[in-house]
């Protein structure tokens, strides 16, 4: 709170609520600490015809790095999502090596406290015979994804395996996301054979597989999902969709560019039309920030990796489809804000008093995206040329982090899951952080 004559950090003026109301939002000590007539401030952003968002949460990225740097890393990949709206990260772990040992997540916290310009937290792997409990005490907010099957840098779990992780977790309360697929025989030489090996169907039996394999049970929370009916076999589990399945098909490419390439594929245009229809029952947006060089998908199909860039533009692409759609854009903010937040148990990002004052101010108007204009390494799109609304001014924390393609160092904080156990406490011999 503001007392006597103190002073806000910040004030956001004019700012357009959801349900019509307008009112200023201001912020102190990262937190916003009133919602009506602006308090006196040092600094203050006129919001007037703006739209303002929360900053998103993208729970699906892969911010590369070691021998993967080519391809992005902490500094590039956090860039590009702050230039996007995003102000926190959750990092999934086929990372080379993968994060399923004590010392390999300590390194990669190390990376992400080094480098990462916005909040972070990072995602276990998940492994036959691995010390679920030690890897827990490290402080992932989540293990996963786990892989049902092969995928870039993801080896596939075995059943009985996949039922002992779950079963462990859950004993832990933790959560299990999960990339389900379950791949047919086939040459995969272009994206219809793509498609077709990795069916939409396949990767409904394998939704409904692990919910059958998850016997504790265990809370699941189902990755990228890519048809309606993938969708809809996850009963009361949360799920989760991506902007390249919602404004990309298969057909948007020549059948032998790899840079249509990626797991669970690009559908047919229906299958991408039917994953509107069930909108409401999605959970969350992510966008699988899996960034590839041009080099590595200029390749011939069958050598080159599956993953597309997208943590920049999942909030500018989904705002301009919901103008277009007509859709509120309240469900878009609680699918990228709120609900990953209450799935993984970070602190709120919004518009009311004592919530992370987390912005992002997004102009009226569109612009198409280009892909080399992106911060991104891998410095290509899939969505080439799409309509968007990229933010002008991003805040964490209270904290103007990027304005108009300026970033400005701002305080990232490493969200942990509720094992963590620091030295302090490992020292003095405790058990669990937070029971
Ligand atoms: O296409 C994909 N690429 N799907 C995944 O599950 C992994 C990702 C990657 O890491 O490249
Ligand atoms: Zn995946």
């Amino acid at each position: 709170m503001v007392t006597g004559s103190g002073r806000c950090d910040l004030v956001l003026r004019d700012v357009s609520f959801p349900d019509g109301r307008v009112a200023d939002i201001s912020v102190r000590g990262g937190k916003v600490c009133h919602v009506g007539a602006g308090y006196p401030s040092f600094q203050e952003i006129s919001c007037r015809g703006k739209t303002v968002l929360p900053g998103a949460i993208d729970m699906h990225v892969h911010m590369r790095g070691r021998s993967q740097k080519e391809k992005e890393d902490w500094g590039s990949g956090t860039r590009s999502a702050l230039a996007g709206g995003v102000t926190v990260v959750v990092d999934q772990p086929n990372t080379i090596p993968p994060l399923t040992t004590p010392a390999s997540f300590r390194e990669r916290v190390r990376e992400a406290r080094e480098s990462s310009l916005c909040h972070f937290a990072i995602n276990a792997g998940a492994e036959e015979g691995m010390d679920v409990g030690t890897l827990w005490r490290e402080g992932p907010i989540a293990f996963g994804e786990i892989f049902t099957a092969p995928s870039s840098y993801g080896t596939g779990i075995r059943p009985g395996a996949l039922a002992g992780v779950l079963r462990s977790v859950a004993l832990l309360g933790g959560l299990c996301t999960i990339h389900a697929e379950s791949p047919g025989e086939g040459r995969d030489v272009d994206l219809l054979a793509h498609n077709a090996i990795r069916s939409a169907g396949g990767e409904a039996a394998a939704v409904s597989w692990v919910r059958q394999v998850n016997s504790y049970p265990c809370r699941l929370h189902f990755c990228h999902l890519s048809s309606a009916e993938a969708v809809m076999s996850a009963g009361n589990d949360t799920v989760e969709v991506t902007p390249h399945h919602l404004l990309l098909s298969l057909d948007d490419f020549s059948p032998s560019d790899p840079h249509g390439k990626v797991n669970p594929p690009l559908r047919t245009a229906t299958v991408r039309e039917e994953l509107w229809s069930v909108w409401e029952r999605i959970d969350v947006l992510a966008s699988d920030h899996a960034p590839h060089t041009c080099r590595e998908k200029d390749q011939a199909f069958p050598d080159a990796p599956s993953g597309v860039p997208g943590v920049e533009t999942m909030i500018p692409l989904c705002l301009a489809a919901c103008r277009k759609r007509h859709i509120p854009v309240t469900t878009l903010v609680e699918k990228t804000c709120w609900n990953p937040a209450r799935i993984l148990g970070i602190p709120k990002a919004g518009y009311s008093t004592g919530e992370r004052a987390d912005f992002a101010i997004y102009p009226p108007g569109e612009t198409p995206v280009r892909g080399d204009e992106l911060h991104s390494r891998a410095g290509w799109s899939p969505f080439e040329g799409m309509p968007a609304v990229f933010p002008d001014i991003v805040i964490m924390g209270g904290d103007i982090v990027y304005r108009e393609g300026d970033f400005f160092p701002g305080r990232p904080q490493w969200f942990m899951g509720r094992g963590y156990i620091g030295e302090t406490q490992r020292r003095n011999g405790a058990d669990t952080a937070r029971p």
